[in-house]
């Protein structure tokens, strides 16, 4: 399918822009497509329906920091410009060229503040292709009607199948002998070597990752609890425990999954270090902030904690090549001077596998609201999506109206609507934004401009787009 959906935005961050984009088929969520696409062949299933643009101004996406060619093809593939950058911009170059784009993506190094969003009076959408949103100014670009989209678990395997390494090298220590051995040293024991079956892993945060190592845990015949502030269904022979001291005590390996929160912050400090058994593992793979390192450190000298893997640190170094160092964190030396405490720089999501998941995930996300409308995955937006319209429905239009949240609006949109079948609608709203999607059926050439037209002059209109 080759389509070209056309918006023309016509005014400043602060005027309030309007697009009219005209798109091909539309789908709702990526299961449903699936599902549409498994049934293609057969003749009786309604089929969504390709339209063709009614501006020719092509669509442009500027894409920085070496994002996936996978995801360049997809864009191709829709009839858009794309430019292919290797490397990150700062701020005063994009304020340069961000208003030729009607989407960008990005990974972390790239920073879209407020400044960028000013200047960016085509956007429409901005993909961040890669596990956070905070180098995004999330609040500013959601009050310009631009959605912006992150995939947070595409690696949750790869970190998953980190800790079960971690758990192996820690059990029988090979990372030492094999330094060791770099050093002319041979060094064959067996004392404090373990295998791992029979074993049991505690898991702090049973979500994406928790509950992924789970299952790899019990195919290597570990036996696993796991604590978790929401009761969750287990999977396999896994037993949610009450409480996080019983999942100390009773586990030979206690690794954590949890988000960087208040209540997280220094989560495993010296009360929860001397919990664990004796000779047990520590294993901290989620974020710096959970972990009190001065206080694992000493756990460790003292012998009551038999090793720690460590991948996630309160301060990391900006770029490769930066030392990891007492500047950095008062205690590095300390720490990097520990037996059998394997520390890796942050690589916990780091593969290429990962990688291109996020690739097809964002720029997934980033097609669907720029054809369809949709917003569902959208990290400062409501999400917000409609079933397909079909091709049998060759006079439907879809309103993507994007308001700020106040009384009144759907009475303004409704009456502007009301001489037309609305066949669907729905809307939904977080903060000062609010999004109303709606299918408008027999709706003539002529009056998809009027529609478009009178909508985006409703008082609380931020960006109104019309697909047909
Ligand atoms: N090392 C890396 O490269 C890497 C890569 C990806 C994710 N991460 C980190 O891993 C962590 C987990 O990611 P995820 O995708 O599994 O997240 P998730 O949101 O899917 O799961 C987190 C789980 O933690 C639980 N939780 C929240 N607060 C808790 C508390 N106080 N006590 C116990 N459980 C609590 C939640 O209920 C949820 O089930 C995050 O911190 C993320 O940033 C690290």
């Amino acid at each position: 399918m080759s389509s070209s959906p056309v918006a023309i935005p016509s005014s400043s961050y602060s005027a309030i822009h309007v697009a009219v984009s005209i798109s091909p088929t539309r789908g709702s969520l990526a299961q449903e497509s699936l599902l549409r696409n498994s049934l293609a062949p057969l003749a009786n299933v309604r089929q969504p329906k390709v339209l063709h643009p009614i501006e020719n101004e092509d669509l442009r996406i500027l894409l920085l920091e070496n994002i996936s060619l996978d995801a360049v093809k997809t864009f191709e593939s829709n009839g858009w410009r794309v430019d292919h950058l290797s490397k990150a911009m700062n701020e005063d170059d994009l304020v340069k060229r961000i208003g030729q784009y009607h989407a960008i993506g990005i990974r972390s190094k790239t920073k879209i503040t407020e400044r960028v969003i000013k200047a960016a009076f085509k956007l429409l959408v901005i993909g961040c292709f890669c596990i956070g949103v905070n180098q995004v100014d999330l609040v500013t670009a959601g009050k310009a009607g631009i959605p912006v989209f992150n995939s947070p678990f595409s690696n949750s395997r790869s970190v998953a199948e980190l800790v079960i390494s971690e758990i192996i090298a820690l059990a029988r220590q090979y990372f030492e002998r094999s330094f060791e051995m770099r050093q002319g040293i041979w060094n064959k024991q067996s004392n404090g070597c373990w295998e791992i079956r029979g074993k049991t892993l505690g898991i702090i945060g049973y979500g994406h990752i928790g509950s992924q190592l789970s299952v790899l845990a019990e195919a290597f015949g570990m036996r696993v609890l796991f604590y978790d502030v929401v009761n969750i269904m287990p999977l396999g022979s896994a037993r949610q425990v009450e409480s996080m001291s019983s999942l100390l005590s009773g586990s030979d390996f206690v690794t954590i999954h949890v988000p960087e929160l208040p209540e997280t912050m220094n989560m495993i400090s010296g009360i929860q270090l001397a919990q664990m058994k004796k000779g047990a593992y520590l294993i901290n793979n989620a974020r710096g902030s959970v972990v009190d390192i001065p206080a694992l450190i000493k756990a460790v000298q003292s012998g009551h904690i038999a090793g720690a893997a460590v991948d996630v640190f309160p301060h990391e170094p900006g770029a490769n090549g930066a030392p990891f160092d007492d500047q950095l964190n008062q205690w590095a030396s300390e720490l990097c001077a520990l037996k059998n405490v394997i520390l890796t720089p942050h690589i916990g999501g780091s593969t290429e596998e990962a990688q291109r998941m996020i690739g097809e995930e964002v720029s997934g996300a980033l097609t669907r609201y720029l054809n369809f409308g949709s917003t569902v995955g959208a990290a400062n937006f409501p999400e917000v999506d409609l079933r397909a319209i079909t091709a049998e429905q060759p006079d439907h239009v879809r309103i993507c109206h994007v308001h700020i949240n106040q009384p009144g609006v759907l009475r303004q949109v409704n009456e502007v609507l009301s001489p037309y079948n609305v066949e669907k609608q729905y809307s939904d709203s977080k903060g000062d934004v609010a999004y109303l999607m709606a299918d408008i059926a027999d709706v003539s050439p002529q009056d998809v401009n009027r529609l478009r037209e009178m909508i985006s002059k409703t008082s609380a209109n931020i960006l109104t787009r019309l697909l047909a």
